[in-house]
C-alpha cells in the first residue's frame, strides 16, 4: 500500500498498476462505514484507491474543521489489511493552491435539507469530489447512503458534467443499537451517546407507520418529531419526508421516499436517513438520460 501526497505522484503510482479501479473518498478517522465502502470496492475491482482529506471548503466558518478528528496512522493500519493499493492524502495547499478559483455548484438539490442548514457545504463537497474523481480516474467510486443528499448531489454532478465514473451507493453501517456510524460520534460523551440512538428510533417509528400504510408526509414528519421530542438532549434541526429525486417535501407519499433528519445532541450535529423505493439509486441515471434526450 503506497501513500501519496502530491497529485502527480498519485497519478504516476496509479498508472503503474494495471486493472480496474475502485475509489472511496473519505475525510479519514475511518470506521466500519468507511471500511464497508473499501471492501465493496475491493470485491468489484482489481485495484482500490482511498483518499483521506479533511476538506476545508465544505466546513462553514462556525463548524468543526479544526476539531474534526484526524489519525492517519490509525487509518492506514485499518486500510492495509483490506488490500488497498493506493492512499491519496493531499495537503490543503496541494488541493487548494493560492491561485485556486474554480468551484462546482450543483443547483436545486443543494438548496434544501443539509444545504439549507449548512450554506456553502455542498459547494465544497461538489468541488472536492469533482477534483478527486478527476485525480483518481477510477472505474467506480463508492459512497455511503448515510449521506443520502450528498449521494444525490454527486450523482447529479457526475451525470451533468459527464465524469466517466460509475457511482456505487453502499448501505448505512450502524452500531448494534442502531446509531449510524460517523467520525463525529467520537464527540459524544456517555450520556449523549445513549441519547443519540433517538435518531434511529425516530426513523423506525416513521417506518412502522409507512409500512402500516400511512402515506401522509406530514404525519410521518410528525411521528419523527414527537419521538425526537421525548429525548431531552436532542434538538431538532429538521425532519423530512421527501421525494428522493427532487428532495422536495411530500404531502402524499408514493412508492419512493427519503426520510431524513439532522439533530443536535449537545454540541454534536448528527444526521441519518431511511430510503424506500425500488431502484431509487438509479434515479440519477434515468434522470440524466431523460435530460439528454432530445425534446420532440
Ligand atoms: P466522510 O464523512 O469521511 O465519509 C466518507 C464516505 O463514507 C461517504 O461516502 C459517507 O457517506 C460514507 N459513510 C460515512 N459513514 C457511513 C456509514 N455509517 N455507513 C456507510 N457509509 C458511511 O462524506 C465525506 O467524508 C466527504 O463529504 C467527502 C465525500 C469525502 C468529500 O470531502
Amino acid at each position: 500500500m503506497q501513500v501519496l501526497t502530491a497529485i502527480q505522484d498519485f497519478r504516476a503510482a496509479k498508472s503503474a498498476l494495471p486493472g480496474t479501479w475502485g475509489f472511496a473518498p473519505t475525510m479519514g478517522y475511518l470506521h466500519e462505514g468507511h471500511l464497508s465502502l473499501v471492501r465493496r470496492a475491493k470485491a468489484e475491482n482489481d485495484r482500490v484507491a482511498v483518499s483521506i482529506f479533511v476538506n476545508p471548503t465544505q466546513f462553514g466558518p462556525n463548524e468543526d474543521l479544526a476539531a474534526y478528528p484526524r489519525d492517519l496512522e490509525r487509518d492506514l493500519k485499518l486500510l492495509e489489511p483490506l488490500g488497498v493499493d493506493l492512499v491519496f492524502h493531499p495537503t490543503p495547499e496541494g488541493m487548494y493552491p493560492s491561485h485556486f478559483q474554480t468551484y462546482v455548484s450543483v443547483e436545486e438539490v443543494t438548496k434544501v435539507l443539509e444545504g439549507a442548514a449548512r450554506p456553502g457545504h455542498f459547494r465544497g463537497v461538489a468541488t472536492v469530489v469533482a477534483k478527486v474523481l478527476n485525480i483518481a480516474q477510477a472505474d467506480r467510486a463508492y459512497f455511503g447512503q448515510k449521506d443520502a443528499q450528498q449521494v444525490i448531489i454527486i450523482k447529479r454532478l457526475v451525470a451533468d458534467l459527464a465524469i466517466p465514473v460509475q457511482i456505487v451507493v453502499c448501505p448505512t453501517v450502524r452500531e448494534p443499537d442502531g446509531l449510524a456510524m460517523s467520525s463525529r460520534n467520537t464527540y459524544l460523551n456517555l450520556q449523549e451517546r445513549r441519547a443519540a440512538t433517538v435518531l434511529y428510533r425516530a426513523l423506525c417509528a416513521a417506518q412502522e407507520q409507512f409500512e402500516a400504510g400511512t402515506r401522509n408526509g406530514g404525519g410521518l414528519r410528525e411521528t419523527m418529531r414527537s419521538t425526537l421530542a421525548r429525548e431531552p438532549l436532542a434538538k431538532v434541526e429538521y425532519v423530512s419526508a421527501a421525494d428522493p429525486e427532487t428532495l422536495l417535501e411530500l404531502d402524499q407519499v408514493g412508492d419512493r421516499l427519503l426520510l431524513s433528519m439532522a439533530v443536535r445532541i449537545g454540541k454534536t450535529r448528527l444526521i441519518d436517513n431511511f430510503l424506500y423505493g425500488n431502484g431509487v439509486w438509479m434515479i440519477g441515471e434515468s434522470a440524466s438520460q431523460r435530460i439528454s434526450e432530445p425534446a420532440n
